[in-house]
């Protein structure tokens, strides 16, 4: 078949910091898709991408061409006791201890709202949604279109495994990127998450964009920007968007890995959990409620057990037992504060790279992931220690691992003598939206 362009002019018209046509997106996207485009191919345009950017036309271009290389859902079908449900979605672009969407889907759901949180598995140092649930026994992350759209009707909220039709233009241009060092382009993380999410057809959605040392965007210009091309991305498809930036330069929460998150989300869901993962879970909800159009306090529901029983109803229709004991990891090794004083400042991206090289993460697609290893935190910035207490708990089922995580985590937090009102801490950086 003959092709419509030669992939060496599209990546030299990049290279060499030019616009690209409509014409040309359309195609590059469609002929990598169905491999008419080689891998290095679509490297090198990957690589001149990120150096040299692209237009918002481009990108907007870009992001539909990666929607038209699969197939588009209809939640517009889904039918609660008193007809069309409107549908509201979360996505983050991936820190370290962000086991958020766990009480946030449920929570939402409450409201009458119908949450589908597709969810993908962990690579290198930020976890995965997946991989935290399959610590329940017997949670399944696959369902059909069918089964989802059920579970969506019936219980309200829905976590699971993205299904292969949506954008695969998208796996295929993630998994090269990943390994290409290209995943750190605005234009392509803004094209890739919102083709996927505009493919889905929420009403709604709210994005979580971090910020800082465990997160794509180490500055908050870069966030910003990433953000703002997101948000104009959804409104000009019509999806309701707005996001929050968020600070991601130390973990969030107490824990770091798959079981250890879940029981966490279980502790937000009983009313209780660690302050900065329910400031945030109730910040996300009130703007999915706002984006559709519920004026109500979302705490409350955390607070009064209703978010926990749609949670537990949520893990069954998936086969899990939201009861059963979770697993533990065999072995744990403590580090220690060295002095007393205030811990100023624990970094996010060492803390998620220690719990990856425990075996909470993998490096390859194929690899298993233990459920129980991780890192639990005993003290946050902010927090007063004391020589010889523990500041954290590494834990693994290899303890050949912990001197890996051990090197990682070398440097990795700073004590010093001033008080804790010399530590700033600021959660929630700000908020965007189209209006
Ligand atoms: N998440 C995605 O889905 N895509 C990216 O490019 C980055 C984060």
């Amino acid at each position: 078949m003959s092709e419509a362009f030669d992939a060496v002019d599209v990546i030299r018209a990049k290279r060499d910091g030019q616009e690209l046509s409509d014409e040309q997106i359309d195609w590059v996207v469609d002929a990598y898709t169905r491999g008419a485009v080689a891998e290095e191919q679509m490297s090198a345009l990957a690589m001149a991408i990120y150096l040299n950017g692209m237009r918002r036309e481009e990108i907007a271009r870009w992001t539909r061409a990666m929607i038209a290389s699969g197939e588009r859902l209809d939640f517009s079908a889904i039918l609660g006791p008193t007809g069309k449900i409107a549908t509201a979605d979360k996505h983050s672009t991936g820190g370290v201890g962000d086991k958020i969407t766990l009480p946030l889907a449920p929570l939402v759901a409450v409201y009458g709202i119908a949450v589908p949180q597709l969810s993908g598995r962990g690579l290198g140092h930020t976890g995965g949604t997946l991989d935290k649930l399959e610590s329940i026994p017997g949670w399944q992350a696959s369902v059909s279109n069918e089964r989802m759209m059920k579970i969506l009707g019936s219980i309200g909220a829905v976590i699971c495994a993205a299904g292969t039709g949506l954008a695969p233009a998208d796996k295929k241009l993630y998994a090269l990127r990943d390994v290409t060092g290209t995943v750190e382009a605005i234009p392509l993380i803004a094209s890739s998450i919102m083709s996927k999410k505009i493919a889905e057809g929420t009403d709604s959605l709210v994005l979580d964009v971090k910020v800082g040392s465990g997160a794509f965007m180490k500055d908050e210009e870069s966030a910003r920007e990433l953000a703002r091309t997101m948000v104009a991305l959804g409104d000009e498809s019509g999806v309701r968007t707005s996001a929050l930036l968020t600070d991601m330069s130390t973990p969030l929460g107490l824990t770091v890995g798959n079981a250890i998150e879940v029981e966490e989300s279980v502790e937000v869901l009983s009313g209780g959990g660690p302050e900065d993962v329910v400031e945030l879970t109730v910040a996300l909800a009130r703007e999915m409620l706002l984006a559709s159009g519920v004026d109500e306090d979302p705490a409350e529901a955390l607070a009064d057990g209703r978010a926990m029983d749609i949670y537990k109803n949520m893990i069954r229709a998936q086969g899990g037992d939201p009861d059963a004991a979770l697993p533990v990891a065999r072995e744990s090794h403590v580090i220690k504060a060295p002095e007393t004083g205030t811990l100023h400042s624990l970094d996010a991206l060492s803390v998620g790279v220690a719990s990856w090289r425990l075996g909470a993460g993998r490096s390859r697609k194929e690899d298993p992931v233990q459920a129980g290893a991780g890192v639990r935190l005993h003290a946050k910035p902010g927090d007063h220690v004391a020589e010889g207490q523990p500041l954290m708990t590494l834990l693994t089922d290899t303890p050949e691992r912990f001197e890996r995580a051990l090197n990682t985590l070398n440097g990795s937090f700073k004590i010093a003598q001033s008080g804790p009102a010399d530590v700033e801490r600021r959660l929630i950086l700000d908020r965007l939206s189209a209006e």
